[in-house]
């Protein structure tokens, strides 16, 4: 058993068993295990991707229960309520708190030494709730943050140059939702500032912003992207990498921002989130972001501690 590594995903609907199948297809763990409050469907997904077996890479997998979070390297959660057609992701605070409140009182009885990695909305709330409560040293409390957001962000800036995404820097920050900002200053390619009009950069900042709202009504819920976030912020952790990815983080003074989780570019090794990185910011930047921490801790307030 030793050194084997284990991810638990708690919750497996849409992207807790999509993330589950990105694992195992990557290859990036020994064990994985499905919980669900519906036992059915985590054994069914556990039965589907068991039959996939002899076509990857030898992981162990199976739909358990919370006893199993007790030798965890992560645990996933994406549980909770999803976000309706018409709904804003702040739409579902008030019921996924009661379920985080029981899932997050599970995870801290077995264990009290992994890392938990929020995907549930409103994530940078989710981590907040998750961190108070369990807890736990601030870096072992990752929300999936603005990585997703980042991420269609370059995608559509390459998109509109032409050039290969992963070519493409550029960075989302602030709150996972409707007032995120882009980090225009920082975004480039090889170093060179972007050639775009300012009402190119409006049309992809707001596709970015809106795309969930795009992709929920065209089929009722997002997975595939976020199991690639999710995917890529286990590798950084498993692999010990160091990597610079706009995970949700708690701030501290940052641009004078303090005690309020909130997407940004963060070092991410076998530690957690090791570093916030120090970046510059323009005033504009500087404002929105304010404006983006306090329309998250007014909510925060909303919430019992
Ligand atoms: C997303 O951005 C809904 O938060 C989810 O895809």
């Amino acid at each position: 058993m030793a050194n084997k590594t284990r991810v638990v995903i708690i919750g497996a609907g849409a992207v807790g068993s999509t993330t589950a199948y990105t694992l195992l297809l990557r290859n990036r763990v020994d064990e994985l295990v499905l919980i669900d409050a519906n036992q059915k469907k985590a054994f069914g997904d556990a039965l589907d991707m068991n039959h996939g077996m002899p076509f990857l890479g030898g992981a162990k997998l199976w739909a358990g229960t919370y006893e199993d979070c007790a030798d965890a390297d992560i645990i996933i959660i994406t549980a909770g309520a999803a976000q309706r057609e018409g709904e804003t992701r702040v739409d579902l605070l008030k019921r996924n708190v009661a379920i985080f409140d029981s899932i997050v009182t599970e995870v801290t009885k077995v264990n009290s030494h992994g890392i938990m990695l929020i995907a549930s909305n409103p994530v940078d709330i989710m981590s907040y709730f998750s961190w108070r409560k369990s807890q736990w040293p601030i870096n072992r409390i990752i929300g999936s943050g603005t990585l997703l957001d980042s991420a269609r962000f370059r995608y559509l800036i390459g998109d509109k140059l032409g050039i290969d995404p992963r070519s493409v820097h550029g960075h989302i920050v602030g709150e996972h939702g409707d007032s995120e900002l882009p980090l225009w200053s920082l975004a480039n390619v090889a170093g060179a500032k972007l050639q775009l009009s300012d009402s190119d950069k409006n049309e992809i900042f707001e596709n970015t912003r809106d795309a969930a709202y795009q992709i929920i009504s065209a089929k009722g819920a997002t997975y595939y992207a976020i199991a690639l976030a999710l995917d890529r912020i286990v590798t950084a952790i498993l692999r010990d990498e160091g990597a610079v990815l706009n995970v949700s983080t708690l701030l501290k003074d940052y641009h004078g921002i303090s005690d309020v989780f909130l997407g940004v570019p963060c070092i991410v090794d076998r530690s957690g989130v090791r570093e916030v990185m120090d970046i510059q910011l323009t005033d504009d930047e500087t404002e929105l972001l304010h404006r983006s921490a306090d329309k998250l801790k007014g909510l925060i307030e909303s919430i019992s501690l």
